[in-house]
C-alpha cells in the first residue's frame, strides 16, 4: 500500500519537526513546507539520517500561494498540518498586522487553496494563548470563555474560525489542537530555538553564567510563582498523530496538556538540577503584566475523542534536553 503523504507547513520548527518524526516513525511520507524564518534545515537532515530516506523540504513563505498550490499539485497530500506561524506573544503586541497576516490571512488563503485541490484532511496548531488570562484556577475546558490579550493569541483564535469552517464541508475531517507550554525534546537535534519560552530562557541564562529570573513569588498559588500546563512535545506529536489516525468525526478544537499544573520556580529547579547546576537560585523580580496565576487544561475531552493522555512527566522533559 502506498503510504499516506501529510504535507507539514512549519515542518521545520521546533513541534512541526517533532510532528514529521511521529509520522515517519509510523510509516507515513512527509513533505516539509517552511520559509526558514524560524526553522532549521539541520532538522529535517537529522531526520533523513534517521530514516534513511529523502525527505522533501520546500523552502517557501505560506503567504507564498504559487508556490503553495504547485506543492500540492505536485505532492497530492492526503492532509495537512499546518504548524507554520509566528508565535512570540511580545513580538505580535508590537507588529499585530503582520501576525494576522502570517497566522490568519494566510492560514484563511491556504484553507481555501487546500479545499479547491480535494484534500480533506486539516490539523492545525492553535494555542492556550486563545483563552487570554482567565480570572480563575480551574483546569480550562474547550469551551470557556476566550478573551485573548494578545495580537498573537487573537489571531489564532481568527484562524480557528476559518479551520471551522473548512472542516463543516462535507467529508472534511480534522481539527484545532490547543497547545500549552510545550517543553523537552525527542533528541538534541531538533531542540527548541525559540528565545520567549521558559525553558530555552532558563538555558540560554545558565549558559551565559547568569541566574534564571522568576517574574511574580506572590501568586496565590502553593510556592507563590506562576502555574502553567507543561506538556512534552513529543506528547504533542503522538496526539497529532491519533488526531490524524482518527477515522471518527473529531471535536472542532482540543486542548493539549497534561491536566496538571507545574510552576516556574519548579520548572526552574528542574531545568538547573538536568543542566548539573542544582546550586543556582533564580533571582525573583516583581510581577509581569497579564501573567495569569494557573493555566491549566482540561484534557478530558482529548482523552475522551481521540484516547490520547499524556505520557512524559515535567521531569523526564527537562532531562531529555541535557
Ligand atoms: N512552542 C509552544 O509552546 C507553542 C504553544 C502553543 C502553540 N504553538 C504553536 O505551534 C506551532 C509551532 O510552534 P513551534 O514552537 O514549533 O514554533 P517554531 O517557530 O519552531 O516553528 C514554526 C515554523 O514555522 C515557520 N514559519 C513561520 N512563518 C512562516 C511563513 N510565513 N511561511 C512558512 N513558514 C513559516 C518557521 O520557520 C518555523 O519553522 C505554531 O503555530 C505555534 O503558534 C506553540
Amino acid at each position: 500500500m502506498t503510504p499516506q503523504t501529510w504535507l507539514l507547513t512549519g515542518g521545520a520548527g521546533y513541534i512541526g519537526s517533532h510532528v514529521a518524526d511521529e509520522f515517519l516513525a509510523s510509516g507515513k511520507d512527509v513533505v516539509i513546507y517552511d520559509s526558514l524564518y524560524q526553522g532549521l534545515e539541520s532538522r529535517i537532515e537529522y531526520l533523513r539520517k534517521k530514516y534513511k530516506k529523502e525527505i522533501p523540504l520546500i523552502v517557501a513563505d505560506i503567504r507564498d500561494t504559487d508556490t503553495f498550490t504547485k506543492t500540492l499539485e505536485q505532492y497530492k497530500p492526503y492532509g495537512i498540518v499546518h504548524t507554520a506561524a509566528l508565535k512570540a506573544v511580545g513580538e505580535s503586541m508590537e507588529k499585530p498586522d503582520e501576525y494576522f497576516e502570517v497566522n490568519f490571512h494566510a492560514t484563511t488563503k491556504m484553507l481555501e487553496i487546500i479545499a479547491s485541490h480535494n484534500i480533506h484532511n486539516f490539523i492545525f496548531s492553535s494555542t492556550a494563548a486563545v483563552y487570554g488570562a482567565p480570572d480563575h484556577s480551574n483546569p480550562i475546558k474547550e469551551d470557556d470563555e476566550k478573551n485573548p490579550i494578545s495580537p498573537y493569541g487573537a489571531s489564532k483564535l481568527a484562524a480557528e474560525g476559518e479551520v471551522n469552517k473548512f472542516l463543516a464541508l462535507p467529508g472534511n475531517h480534522g481539527t484545532s489542537l490547543r497547545f500549552f507550554n510545550v517543553v523537552g525534546t525527542a533528541a538534541l537535534e531538533l531542540l527548541d530555538n525559540s528565545v520567549e519560552n521558559l525553558v530555552p530562557i532558563v538555558i540560554n541564562k545558565l549558559k551565559d553564567g547568569q541566574a534564571p529570573v522568576i517574574y511574580g513569588t506572590d501568586y496565590p498559588t502553593p510556592d507563590g510563582t506562576c502555574i502553567r500546563d507543561y506538556v512534552d512535545v513529543r506528547d504533542i506529536a503522538r496526539a497529532h498523530l491519533a488526531a490524524a489516525d482518527s477515522t471518527e468525526a473529531l471535536p472542532l478544537a482540543m486542548n493539549v496538556g497534561t491536566g496538571r499544573g507545574g510552576s516556574v520556580r519548579e520548572v526552574i529547579e528542574l531545568v538547573c538540577a538536568a543542566a548539573g547546576k542544582p546550586e543556582v537560585v533564580a533571582e525573583e523580580k516583581d510581577r509581569r503584566a497579564g501573567d495569569p496565576a494557573f493555566l491549566c487544561a482540561d484534557v478530558s475531552l482529548i482523552k475522551h475523542a481521540i484516547g490520547f493522555s499524556s505520557k512524559y512527566s515535567l521531569e523526564a522533559s527537562t532531562e531529555s534536553l541535557f
